[in-house]
């Protein structure tokens, strides 16, 4: 069945929506996106995405498109609109239509504003199942991996050579540390039960599931550390596992062919994903 999609102002058909050849997200990856998760027609963690939204805007120096709550009028409308149970909202904002010059086009130019759904058949996947086997690649993206951006080639490259090697997802590398992975945050549980996550800094994307999980966790009075951690020392760690709004809290199970603890999903990352997954069920909006 034919979406029906959110394009500058109106609710179109996928096939008649579209923008222009000259937008400043088709040239220059000169936009920002957010991805909401849908569960029971309702929206997760939706006043933060909207929050990172405005952080990313303001750093880019973009103009918002409106305000918060038509933003979540929108979201809701489309969702309704197709009969969106389970899945999630894509939202993207570029600097709009101008001639293509590096300099940016005047502030009055209008932002272009997309809304997309996707809907998904079951929370559950093979992938939860049995977990995932990630492969390391270098982490080369820019250095304001902070601001989530619409360009993503290479995250896209590193998760095709993860692919390439027969494995799921890729984690990424800087300095000898794991940044996160292609599209999503990296965690491991020591043997003695810390979960260990990176800080947050310029080098990550501040995962909105990450904020809410280590939420979780700590309200759990389970021990959390925010702190870098090498490949090797998630190759000896007792489980692994990611999170982001698409995967929620998703097991690793392999690590460049290293199975981790026992080599399937651990006790910790499934209590971590029950958690996560009640709690914001219970608050969506
Ligand atoms: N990706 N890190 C990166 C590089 C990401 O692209 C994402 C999200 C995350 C997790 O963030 P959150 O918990 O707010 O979803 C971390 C989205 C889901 C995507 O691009 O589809």
């Amino acid at each position: 069945m034919s979406r029906i999609v959110y394009v500058n102002g109106a609710f179109v058909p996928e096939a008649e929506a579209k923008v222009s050849v000259f937008d400043r997200g088709f040239l220059f990856a000169d936009g920002v996106y957010e991805v909401t998760a849908v569960i029971g027609g309702k929206l997760l963690d939706f006043a933060a995405h909207l929050t990172r939204l405005r952080r990313s805007l303001a750093e880019l120096r973009l103009a918002s498109p409106m305000e918060d709550g038509a933003i979540l009028d929108l979201h809701r409308e489309l969702v309704a609109r197709n009969a969106i149970d389970l899945g999630h909202v894509y939202m993207m904002v570029t600097r709009g239509e101008a001639d293509r010059d590096f300099a940016f086009p005047p502030e009055d130019t209008a932002p272009s504003f997309v809304l997309f759904t996707q809907s998904r058949k079951s929370i559950e996947t093979p992938e939860v199942e049995r977990g995932l086997k990630v492969a390391t690649v270098p982490d080369l993206r820019w250095a304001r991996r902070d601001i989530k951006t619409i360009q993503l080639l290479y995250p896209s490259m590193a998760k095709m050579e993860a692919r390439r090697q027969g494995m799921d997802d890729a984690w990424m590398v800087e300095d000898g540390f794991v940044t996160e992975g292609t599209s999503n945050n990296a965690y491991i549980v020591t043997q003695d039960d810390a979960i260990v996550t990176r800080s947050l800094s310029n080098a990550i994307l501040h995962g909105i599931t990450r904020a809410a999980v280590l939420r979780t966790a700590a309200e759990a009075g389970l021990r959390v550390e925010e702190r870098a951690f090498t490949v090797d020392e998630a190759k000896t760690a007792r489980e692994a596992f990611i999170t982001s709004a698409g995967a929620f809290v998703t097991p690793v199970v392999a690590i460049d062919g290293t199975g981790i603890g026992t080599g399937r999903p651990g006790e910790l990352t499934k209590r971590m994903r029950a958690h996560y997954l009640e709690e914001a069920i219970r608050t969506a909006i």
